[in-house]
């Protein structure tokens, strides 16, 4: 049933390439320059016209609603607000007629997800669910949405299911950012075209795997970690954290790189690892320099580059080096040799990684 691998962690990892391809087929068919998303098509005036967009989602969920904040202001020109379902749930937030809210969830049956969703929609908001398993509460309780198609995801930290959320998430972005013409047909065909790629480039991001299992083996016993990123890499440094944290027990932060400065540099010193997503992108230079301010601390720096790259691979300890892509993609990509770090050092600590101390694969309590 694990399919010849050692966990079912790992081989959910390696199914990216298959469950990222499912969640685009159907939909995506970037020859033809076209893009179906049945699910919502019935409410694009909604969302075109959409005041603004609400993600509500919780762990690693929330992370890929971060990353989608960025993709649809960009596309789509609508104000997105990112919230914890639980923080959203329990205030009286500001929300009705108007809005569109996207709760995404792997399992749908995230009991903060589903009660915030139950209280936007009597207030009058469209809710959109982006969920995992067909037919769960968020997606029968949800106006409209589209599946993900990662396949059951039985490994308690979630890795295809990201991954397929960042993609299904993408393809939304696209389909109103064009319809609404706030994006050129020749970006929209670009990003198709791009999108059409990631299968392929995850894949060749996996056959990083042996490399990934070394550095874990070199950091293993590290008490802390930070995870720093900008951009669309910043979610991607978030969740590259929580998976450390969920599968080894060691404490891990992320942080948006810029934001070391102003506080989270104090902990840098020659036995701090810093794991940088640091891929080609409109924010290569800024993190150049916040690789060199932790250099000149004495972090020892893992960063994970862009093929080609030459600069950063000069100042690294250790370099994990990925396909290029769209910086709109790319955490797809980036957060691969993350997940394959996290479950590498949790089996060499010798920890059930497929279920962690503590977690459960969902969360139906409040
Ligand atoms: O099923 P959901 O996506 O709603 O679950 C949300 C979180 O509970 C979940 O992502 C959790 O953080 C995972 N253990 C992360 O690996």
């Amino acid at each position: 049933e694990k399919g010849g691998y050692d966990h079912f962690m790992l081989k959910e990892i390696f199914e990216q390439p298959q469950t990222i391809y499912d969640s685009m087929r159907g939909r995506l068919d970037a020859p033809k320059g076209t893009l179906t998303l049945g699910g919502i098509r019935e409410h694009m005036d909604l969302l075109k016209n959409a005041n603004r967009i609400i993600i509500v989602a919780c762990g690693t969920s929330w992370h890929a609603g971060l990353v989608a904040e960025y993709m649809i202001e960009e596309l789509c020109r609508i104000p997105v607000e990112v919230e914890y379902a639980s923080e959203f749930r329990y205030r009286n937030p500001v929300v009705g007629k108007g809005d569109v809210i996207i709760a995404i969830s792997q399992s749908g049956e995230t009991a903060d997800t589903l009660v915030a969703i139950d209280s936007a929609r009597e207030k009058g908001a469209i809710i959109l669910g982006v969920c995992n398993v067909v037919g769960s509460s968020i997606a029968r309780i949800s106006d409209a949405g589209a599946y993900t198609h990662a396949g059951p995801e039985i490994g308690v930290a979630s890795t295809k299911a990201f991954t397929a959320q960042l993609t299904v998430l993408a393809l939304i972005a696209l389909k109103v950012g064009i319809e609404k013409g706030t994006i050129t047909a020749q970006r929209f065909q670009h990003l198709l075209d791009e999108m059409n790629a990631v299968p392929d480039k995850v894949a060749t991001a996996l056959a990083l795997n042996d490399q990934v299992h070394k550095i874990a083996e070199k950091y293993k016993d590290a008490r802390d970690f930070l995870y720093l990123g900008r951009g669309y890499n910043f979610p991607v440094a978030l969740e590259g954290a929580l998976k450390l944290k969920e599968i080894s027990y060691i404490h891990a932060e992320g942080y948006p790189a810029a934001e070391m400065k102003h506080g989270p540099i104090a902990l840098v010193d020659e036995n701090l690892p810093v794991v940088i997503v640091a891929t080609k992108d409109s924010y290569y230079e800024k993190i150049v320099s916040n690789i060199q301010e932790i250099k000149a601390r004495k972090g020892k720096v893992i960063a994970v580059v862009t093929e080609g790259d030459d600069t950063i691979p000069s100042m690294a300890d250790d370099v994990i080096v990925v396909p290029a892509a769209d910086e709109l993609v790319a955490p797809i990509i980036s957060v691969i040799p993350l997940q394959l770090l996290a479950y590498h050092i949790g089996v060499s600590k010798g920890y059930d990684v497929d279920k962690p101390r503590n977690l459960a694969k969902s969360v139906t309590v409040e």
